[in-house]
């Protein structure tokens, strides 16, 4: 047998044509092309690069999105079942069980032909935004807002969750965030979604799989942790003094260090240029501010003194983003997962696709 190597560090489980990251020179592509060619385009078109394997023209493009906006809608019963979930503070676990609502509402639920499959891709796809934001106002007694067919997928999210048209940039800034989110090769959500469908468990199982797995702190759940972060800080003149005392405690700090990059994580530094903008337009740049003093402490405290190539992942400027949108820190992890089903839909199908029942070994001890 195989030596054991804890965490699958370093392990190839499987082949995939989905996405390539290179982490030492800070490379994402997704389907071949490099995630600094995707992030302009809209979050429609990647998602579908993702499923269906090359960009979508103009009409393949319509045709999609027409799709996904005609899925947008949420059963009344589920709207008036989520109005009654006491939620705290990870709005993740409602959209767990909602999910889970939905697959009881869709008939072809356990079909599991091509067709069928691809009918539940748009619902999943289309249907997570309206789930996050009905899931919000309505534990917080406000008013569920109806899907605008006139949005794109990410406007459309701010516009259910806040009930105001975004601004442009801030529409710009939510595409991107879905974009960044969406795929990233065979971390711990996609992991264990594929583990679920290698079983021939359905694709609302699967995806539910990879919903509980984003929940952990040291994965998804890092981006609300960043977000608390820096309400704990409150003003830029405490950030040394805070993030030093995590490492002396060794305690981890969200939204730095990975798994496979050893180096910048390329989805921050598309992040970061994104925060700064949404700053600049927001005329208080304190929480960009902050946020680029404590990668400063960091980089000095981590690489400069210790040759720890220890660098912001995907959750630090991110979650500077949701700050500058008025995205409530509950709901990061949720927002992260609505980009993420695309991803966790194409693993999902690939898995199906060429499959073997994932079943490692284990060393008794
Ligand atoms: C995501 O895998 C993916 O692709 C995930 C993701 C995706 O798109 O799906 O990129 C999304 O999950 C990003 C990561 C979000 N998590 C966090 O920000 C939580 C904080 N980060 C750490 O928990 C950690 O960096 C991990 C979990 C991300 C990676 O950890 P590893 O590879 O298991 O490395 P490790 O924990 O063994 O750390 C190695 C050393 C340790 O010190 P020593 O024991 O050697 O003295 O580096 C230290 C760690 O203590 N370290 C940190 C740190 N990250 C690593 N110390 C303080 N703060 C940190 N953030």
């Amino acid at each position: 047998m195989e030596e054991m190597k804890k965490g699958l560090e370093g392990v190839v489980a499987l082949d995939t044509k989905i996405s390539f990251i290179d982490g030492i020179q800070g490379i994402l592509m997704y389907r071949g092309i490099r995630i600094e060619d995707l992030v302009d385009l809209p979050y429609d078109a990647v998602s579908y690069l993702l499923i269906n394997g090359k960009l979508p023209d103009e009409a393949e493009l319509n045709e999609y999105s027409l799709k996904l906006k005609e899925n947008r809608h949420i059963n009344c019963k589920l709207v008036d079942f989520l109005k009654d979930l006491s939620l705290g503070s990870e709005e993740l676990d409602g959209l767990r069980t909602a999910i889970s609502c939905t697959a009881h509402f869709d008939e072809e639920n356990n079909h599991h032909t091509v067709d069928a499959n691809q009918n539940k891709t748009a619902r999943l796809v289309a249907k997570f935004p309206t789930i996050v934001a009905a899931l919000h106002r309505g534990s917080h007694g406000l008013d569920v807002i109806s899907p605008d067919n006139d949005l794109s997928h990410g406007a459309n999210f701010l516009y259910m969750l806040t009930g105001r048209m975004p601004t442009e940039l801030e529409a710009e800034a939510m595409e991107k965030d879905l974009i960044l989110s969406a795929e990233h090769e065979l971390n711990p959500s996609t992991f264990s979604l594929r583990i679920a469908a290698s079983t021939l468990s359905d694709m609302y199982s699967a995806v539910i799989c990879g919903l509980c797995t984003l929940k952990g702190p040291l994965h998804g759940g890092a981006r609300k942790g960043v977000m608390d972060m820096m309400d704990e800080i409150g003003n830029i003149e405490n950030a040394k003094d805070y993030v030093l005392g995590k490492l002396e405690r060794k305690e981890k700090v969200m939204g730095f260090g990975h798994r496979v990059y050893k180096t910048y994580d390329p989805r921050a530094k598309i992040y970061k240029d994104v925060a700064r903008r949404l700053a600049i337009e927001n005329g208080d740049t304190s929480w960009f501010d902050m946020a680029e003093e404590i990668e400063h402490i960091l980089y000095h405290e981590f690489v400069e003194m210790r040759g720890k190539p220890i660098y912001p992942n995907v959750d630090f400027y991110s979650a500077v983003v949701y700050k500058y949108l008025d995205v409530p820190a509950e709901l990061a992890t949720s927002i992260f997962a609505m980009g993420r089903v695309s991803g966790w839909i194409a693993h999902c199908m690939e898995q199906y696709s060429d499959n073997r029942v994932i079943r490692p070994r284990a060393h008794t001890i």
